[in-house]
């Protein structure tokens, strides 16, 4: 049926449709939970005349969804949602407030007045280099604990760095990769993701998997899309490969495993926009190379850290399908969830991805699950559930580490016993 549509196909992408960054003052930010075809119907019309930006969509009964309308489109958009009896609720009136409210104090975070030796906080979200100073600062200072590696350059020739955190030795470790930043206007994942950096080296003694594990950690994927969001364009997503229309490739659509099916785009100016081939962006090629040069068993575990919508999911996400090991991967997302419950009250879904969001393939977890063959293979979306959505203010740095820590712990542990 034509309402299947909605639940099969991927929106969150399309927020760009060209390259101009839009005007966020007086745009509004609401969700709406869309409970029967017609208002699928109607959600899809507005989507289609691109009279709404989708950030953040779910599948199933309570399909639900969060999406911006533009200052100029706010009236029409309302009406036609009163029409249809849909009822919305409106998260903000201002996006552009929410931005100039979201990272008060980066401004006064200053190397000079830092007691930790690094600029980079908690309290701020940072610019690309503050956060590569910060690993090449453990790097230096903690010489046994970690290592910093260059694994590529961007589209750009910024450069990706890895920080591998183990205790040494020649004892071989199930080893664990996670990565944050695949989309640039997730600022929250590589702030979460140097959290874990952090836990793992300064407070490591609370955490007696530690030194069980080899850990590759990459906490920025998407150098130049995140520094672009950060100057230019705040709700930019993909990539910068060059385009003369459109420019950009999402880095989550461009991986090699059922590459250019459900919920990717070959239309370069959609945030979906798959690119040319599997693998044609030098940011997913750099982490296919890295991970592949191990053999393969090294890696029990991968993560990787994106927001918003608190989910904690595994393949496929390429279709509606779940492997093999789908009640495995169930039982330990259901545990991590359990975790993270317990510790901040924050409660988090666990399901296939494709199954709780939307089937869309080319995605770095169904790679490393399928061609990598890591066991443990997990897509989480941090923090929240759409109150501020991608402009997380910088105060929900900290709890969402906390519990992001939580549930990499209980993946590590697990996969642990398992071996
Ligand atoms: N929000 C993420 C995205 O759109 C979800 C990815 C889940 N994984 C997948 N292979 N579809 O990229
Ligand atoms: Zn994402």
């Amino acid at each position: 049926d034509a309402f299947a549509e909605i639940d099969s196909e991927q929106y969150e992408g399309r927020a760009n449709f060209r390259d101009v960054p839009a005007n966020l003052t007086g745009a509004h930010l609401y969700r709406v939970q869309l409970k029967n075809n017609e208002h699928k119907r109607v959600f899809l019309d507005l989507i289609k005349t691109e009279q709404i930006d989708v950030w953040m969509q779910s599948r199933g009964k309570k399909a639900k969804a969060v999406f911006m309308v533009l200052a100029a489109n706010v009236e029409k958009v309302n009406m036609r949602f009163y029409e249809a009896d849909i009822t919305l609720k409106r998260l903000s009136d201002n996006v552009q407030k929410l931005v100039d409210e979201e990272n008060p104090s980066e401004n006064v975070t200053k190397l000079s007045n830092s007691k930790t030796g690094y600029a980079l906080t908690w309290k701020a979200y940072h610019k690309a280099s503050v956060i590569h100073d910060f690993l090449d600062n453990y790097a230096t200072n903690y010489k046994d604990l970690c290592t910093v590696e260059k694994i590529g350059n961007t589209v750009e020739g910024r450069p990706i760095k890895i920080i591998k955190i183990s205790s040494g030795g020649d004892k071989k470790r199930p080893a664990f990769f996670i990565d944050g930043g695949i989309h640039a206007r997730e600022w929250i994942s590589p702030a979460t993701v140097t959290y874990i950096i952090r836990e793992l080296v300064e407070n490591r003694t609370a955490y007696s998997f530690a030194d069980e594990v080899d850990f590759y950690i990459v906490p920025l994927m998407n150098v130049d899309g995140y520094e672009h969001s950060r100057t230019r364009d705040r709700l930019w997503r993909k990539n910068r490969a060059p385009g003369a229309l459109c420019k950009g490739v999402d880095l989550n659509r461009n991986f090699g495993y059922k590459w250019g099916g459900k919920g990717s785009s070959s239309s370069v100016c959609r945030g979906n926009h798959r690119g040319p081939s599997a693998f044609s962006e030098p940011e997913s090629q750099a982490i296919r190379d890295f991970i592949l040069k191990f053999d393969i068993g090294t890696f029990k575990a991968y993560l990787t850290v994106h927001s918003f919508g608190q989910y904690i999911m595994y393949p496929w996400g390429y279709d509606y399908m779940t492997p093999p090991d789908g009640t495995e991967l169930q039982r330990v997302g259901d545990l991590a969830a359990a975790a993270v419950k317990k510790l901040t009250n924050t409660s988090y879904k666990v399901g296939s991805s494709a199954k709780l969001l939307y089937a869309a393939a080319g995605g770095s977890d169904d790679w490393a699950k399928a061609v990598a063959e890591i066991p443990y293979a997990y897509t989480l979306e941090l923090r929240d559930k759409g109150d501020y959505g991608f402009i997380l203010p910088a105060k929900f740095i900290k709890p969402t580490g906390l519990e992001t820590m939580a549930m990499v712990q209980v993946v590590a542990e697990e996969m642990l016993k398992a071996e």
